[in-house]
């Protein structure tokens, strides 16, 4: 038989997260005080976060160890699997190898889980009793709500209106673990994440038991996505291949960086030469179409400022359906890594990214989320051009999320529903006229 899953025992869950931070040739700008504009300090973020998450995301440690009681729950669904998409391969008749590390057998669904609970563990420790959060997509909620059940918090989810209208199943398994679920914000309006921020973090700056929780965008996040790397570079170990092209979709970069930063890490030692390809939305294009420059995180800054790829915090992302792209910046970490010539970006078509989805379907079996489809896209372009060239390429690529409860996006694909959106050059240029003028 040939072999599909490349798997590795529970007791191979890593044991440190791995922070690439150390090992970059260059420092990341600091996240600068809104009022003052001077850096911030931990203090500067103790009402938000507990500490030990605000000094994990200031830590120059390469290493940092993963609490035992967050490891024995990423046994749920940890070590995640690794395919090889043979199916897919021959239906593309390519003579690449195509791997993706799939994320969306954990319970909640998707990557997001890796970080909720390393973040509700450190603020139950702390003596948090409720966490205020936003969710684009949904995936995000529901990961935190799961995690906010197993150690006892409350749990407060701003779910983006459209969000909150199209999905209700995913609003419903909110609720079943317990959380509170409010549409954001309250009136009917298709804004993106930005404004679901500001909310959560109102609510937690109010409140001296509320903190916040973030799904993406700040180190600390992206550092518990690293598992996912770490698993997937033994399991190519055991399937005998190295990757050429390693592949995200990203939406404020986590299960992108997840995955890659393990990997940059080894390139910038010599022991790797794949190139890294973060995908993105065409109608979201921070990445390719944003500044690197200094922005807020949301859209009624009230967070740090922070240097990352941003097409401006007032921006308004269309209603395409992967709504966990829909965020008009990127992780400075991501912003920084593409900076320094270490990871390249591209765009895909909301309609390109379901067509790869259905693709994948019918070959593997698994429907993506729409924000995974991004980077089945990408893989397919890849093996494709692999095909063309009549070479060899080992594709992996992260597939972040199942779509179980995106259907309804998948009926209106299937129905010639959706559209393409290539944000015009003028309403990005007309955003960026907004961003906060220094450095
Ligand atoms: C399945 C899935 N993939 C990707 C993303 C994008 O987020 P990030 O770039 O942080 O991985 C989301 C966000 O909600 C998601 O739900």
């Amino acid at each position: 038989m040939e072999t599909i899953q490349y798997n590795l025992p529970q007791d191979r869950i890593p044991r440190v997260w791995y922070n690439v931070l150390p090992d970059l040739p260059k420092p990341m700008a600091p996240p600068l005080h809104p009022g003052t504009h001077k850096p911030i300090g931990p203090d500067d973020l103790a009402p938000l976060f507990p500490m030990a998450l605000i000094l994990q995301e200031v830590s120059g440690e390469r290493e940092i160890e993963i609490p035992e009681e967050v490891r024995q729950i990423y046994a749920q669904w940890r070590p995640s699997p690794l395919f090889r998409a043979r199916r897919l391969e021959k239906a593309l008749d390519t003579p690449a190898h195509i791997y993706y590390k799939y994320e969306g057998g954990s319970p909640a669904g998707s990557h997001k889980l890796n970080t909720a609970v390393a973040q509700a563990y450190y603020n139950k420790k702390e003596g948090t009793k409720h966490l205020a959060t936003e969710t684009g997509a949904g995936q995000w909620g529901s990961a935190l709500s799961m995690a906010c059940a197993f150690f006892g918090l409350d749990c407060k989810v701003f779910m983006v209106r459209v969000s909150y209208d199209q999905k209700p199943y995913r609003r419903a398994l909110m609720e079943a673990f317990g959380a509170q679920v409010t549409a954001s914000p309250s009136m009917e309006t298709e804004s993106g994440l930005g404004i679901a921020i500001s909310e959560a973090v109102e609510v937690a700056a109010k409140d001296p038991n509320t903190k916040y929780a973030l799904g993406s965008v700040l180190n600390h996040v992206l550092l518990h996505q690293t598992v996912i790397g770490q698993e997937a570079i033994e399991q190519m170990a055991l399937a005998g291949d190295d990757p050429d092209v390693i592949i995200g979709c990203t939406g404020g970069g986590s299960n992108f960086a997840g995955l890659v930063m393990p990997y940059i890490g080894r390139k910038l030692k010599g022991k790797s030469s794949a190139r890294v390809v973060a995908v993105e939305p065409s109608a979201c294009p921070s990445l390719t179409k944003g500044r690197f420059t200094y922005d807020f995180g949301d859209t009624g800054h009230l967070t740090p400022l922070v240097k990352m790829h941003t097409l401006g915090s007032t921006f308004m992302p269309p209603g395409i359906h992967a709504g966990g792209l829909r965020y008009h910046g990127m992780a400075p970490l991501v912003s920084h890594v593409l900076d320094l010539g270490l990871a390249e970006a591209v765009t895909v078509q909301q309609l390109d990214a379901f067509a790869a989805g259905i693709q994948f379907a019918r070959s593997e079996g698994i429907i993506p989320a729409p924000e995974s489809n991004h980077a089945v896209a990408t893989a397919i372009s890849e093996a494709l051009e692999a095909k063309q060239e009549g070479k060899a390429r080992t594709i992996l690529f992260n597939l972040s999320g199942h779509g179980h409860f995106d259907m309804q996006s998948y009926i209106a694909y299937q129905a010639g529903k959706l559209e393409n959106y290539e944000y015009p050059a003028e309403e990005v240029a007309m955003a960026l006229a907004g961003l906060p003028a220094f450095e």
